[in-house]
């Protein structure tokens, strides 16, 4: 017999939003995920071919552990002390929160990566948000500090999943420098499609961690490697003390160290999607009835309106996956779609065109 408090938890659990993983087709296109599928699968594939040479899964992970820290710290330029590795930053945010978290509330804004909202509320975290300004996405700053001064951390995701804006630099110094006595989390997944990352400042502010990730401008989503930034005390800590002692497989270290090495190719790729967004976005500003706002992500996120259902299906037709989003706070009928290869993206482009110039 289950006891009864077990019951009520799991109850309880069970009624928290969950997250949605998009369903997998092969026959789809995929822009759902902002995944980076505009990479060489040669060239990934040739790189996982070395590392399962190079690999003897006998012995418990350590020194591909050494030379990706080595190879990281290269690529970013930092110190290796500086530096936590973990099983994609996903997990950084669930051990984050379950150690730093406990009794803590937090301030976000909103609309913002909804894990991290699933995640607090999992942990009984209390959550204040702030409306984004609609017009830019930027942060209402004052208000945003007003009420960070509550709260013991703050997350602030940027570029920015969905709406694809990297927030203004000086506005994010400013929240660092005006709440020094709080955790400001700075969520990077995207920055690599950015214009600058706030990584290099954890040596200036002790309350900054700024979350990375090796599956987006890597195209490293099916390894599982995320990485954390920080003073070198919390970084310690995390490694020694809260991450569990070999968090990550051999091989999938191995595959990042190469692609950390090859990262030439890898920015190139970045520079392409780069080059694909602002050509996407400025050719969906142009069709009546939707509102695509500018991204510095390997995203592009638009508003639908009343032709939010009308996309839905007709997309699904064309067998092409965008990650639906609905309404939220002053935004209506949202989708978010994933910069891919050429020819995806002309895909996408080509049925959205069919789609707004449809008589209804
Ligand atoms: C803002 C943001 N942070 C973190 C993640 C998770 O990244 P990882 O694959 O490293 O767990 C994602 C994934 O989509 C994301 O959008």
């Amino acid at each position: 017999m289950t006891s009864e408090w077990l019951s009520k938890r799991l109850l309880e659990l069970s009624r928290l939003d969950a997250y949605i993983k998009p369903a997998t087709n092969e026959r789809v296109i995929k822009m759902d995920a902002n995944e980076n599928l505009a990479l060489s699968s040669q060239f990934l594939n040739d790189i996982v071919s070395k590392a399962v040479s190079m690999t003897d899964l006998r012995y418990y992970p350590s020194e591909e552990l050494e030379k990706f820290y080595e190879e990281l710290s290269r690529y970013l330029n930092m110190n290796k002390k500086n530096i936590a590795v973990s099983n994609g930053s996903d997990q950084i945010i669930e051990s984050l929160l379950s150690t730093l978290g406990k009794r803590a509330n937090v301030t976000i804004v909103e609309p913002t990566f909804s894990y991290f909202i699933n995640r607090c509320k999992l942990h009984d975290i209390s959550i204040e948000s702030i409306p984004l300004n609609e017009m830019d996405n930027s942060i209402p700053l004052s208000s945003f500090i007003n009420s960070a001064k509550k709260s013991n951390i703050v997350y602030i995701c940027s570029p920015n999943n969905p709406t694809g804006n990297q927030f203004d630099k000086e506005t994010m110094l400013n929240i660092i420098e005006s709440l020094n006595d709080k955790l400001i989390i700075v969520d990077e997944a995207y920055v690599e499609f950015g214009d600058y990352s706030l990584s290099q400042f954890v040596t200036k502010y002790d309350n900054l961690v700024v979350l990375r990730t090796m599956s987006k401008a890597f195209g490293l989503a099916g390894a599982r490697i995320g990485y954390l930034i920080s003073q070198e005390n919390l970084a310690e800590i995390f490694r020694t003390h809260i991450q569990s002692p070999y968090p990550i497989n051999s091989l999938s270290l191995s595959v990042a160290t190469s692609a950390l090495s090859s990262c030439q190719y890898f920015l190139e790729i970045v520079q392409l999607i780069r080059q694909q967004r602002d050509k996407m976005f400025l050719i969906l500003r142009k069709l009546q009835g939707i509102k695509p706002f500018r991204s510095d992500a390997n995203f592009v996120f638009f508003e639908s309106f009343d032709l939010y259902n009308s996309i839905q299906e007709e997309l699904s037709h064309e067998s092409i996956s965008i990650k639906a989003l609905g309404d939220f706070c002053g935004y209506s009928g949202c989708y978010r779609v994933t910069v891919g290869t050429q020819e995806m993206n002309d895909r996408f482009i080509g049925s959205m065109r069919k789609i707004m110039t449809k008589d209804r």
